[in-house]
């Protein structure tokens, strides 16, 4: 059945173009490699990872999860970068749903235990978010997390992602549902979030 509305981005608005690199004062977002494998490896065998994240992650699922990215951003329907700095691969960001038609995506984030404490998911978000909007195109963004995780939701206050309400029993995870916050952000709003990070921007981890 034919729309009334044509789609808000064409398709191969996103095909057409390179994946980017995206900077974000010291840490970078960058596409995934081959050797970042023990990265994601490390990421999955943390139990906090595996909790939010519904999964568990073997040497040739690590593989596999690094090659699946490119065919997704060729095919529309997904995106992932890695996060990192001087030191090599900090976390993960992803457009873990997109739907150019709507000019909608869905977000999807994890930090190295290693590297928590320093603020690095909600810098990583503000600049996907801002490439999202400005040369993707992209109207709205969304950010479910279960309200069991409170750095989750901090994360998304942080990049200016608005809390929009409760989704009871949404999330299906090993302990059973979960209710889920949602939180967006429009192209239009605000930018009221932590500002584009500065470079040498630190904090003391939390003990
Ligand atoms: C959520 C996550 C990505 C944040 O990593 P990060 O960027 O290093 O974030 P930080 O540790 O710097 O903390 C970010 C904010 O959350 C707060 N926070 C961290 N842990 C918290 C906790 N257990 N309870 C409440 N707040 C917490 C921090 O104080 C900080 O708030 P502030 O900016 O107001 O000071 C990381 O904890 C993670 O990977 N968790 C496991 C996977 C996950 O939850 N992914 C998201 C699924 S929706």
């Amino acid at each position: 059945m034919p729309r009334t509305t044509p789609p808000a981005l064409a398709p191969g608005t996103m095909a057409r173009l390179p994946q980017p690199d995206l900077p974000a004062g010291e840490l970078r977002l960058r596409p995934w490699r081959p050797g970042d494998r023990a990265a994601v490896l490390t990421g999955y065998a943390d139990p906090a990872i595996r909790r939010w994240h519904c999964r568990s992650m073997t040497d040739d699922e690590a593989r596999d999860w690094i090659h699946t990215w490119p065919r997704r951003w060729q095919h529309e329907t997904g995106a992932g970068w890695a996060i990192v700095d001087d030191s090599g691969v900090l976390g993960q960001i992803s457009l873990r749903r997109l739907a150019l038609a709507d000019a909608l995506a869905e977000v999807s984030y994890w930090v190295l235990p290693t590297a928590r404490g320093r603020r690095i998911a909600p810098r990583a978000l503000t600049a996907l978010a801002t490439w999202c909007f400005t040369t993707l195109g992209l109207h709205r963004i969304e950010l479910a997390h279960s309200t069991a995780n409170p750095a989750s939701c901090r994360v998304a206050q942080r990049a200016a992602f608005t809390a929009e309400g409760t989704k009871r029993g949404e999330g299906w995870h090993a302990d059973g549902w979960h209710d889920m916050h949602l939180h967006a952000r429009l192209a239009t709003d605000p930018p009221t979030g932590d500002p584009v990070p500065q470079p040498g921007h630190r904090r003391r981890p939390r003990t």
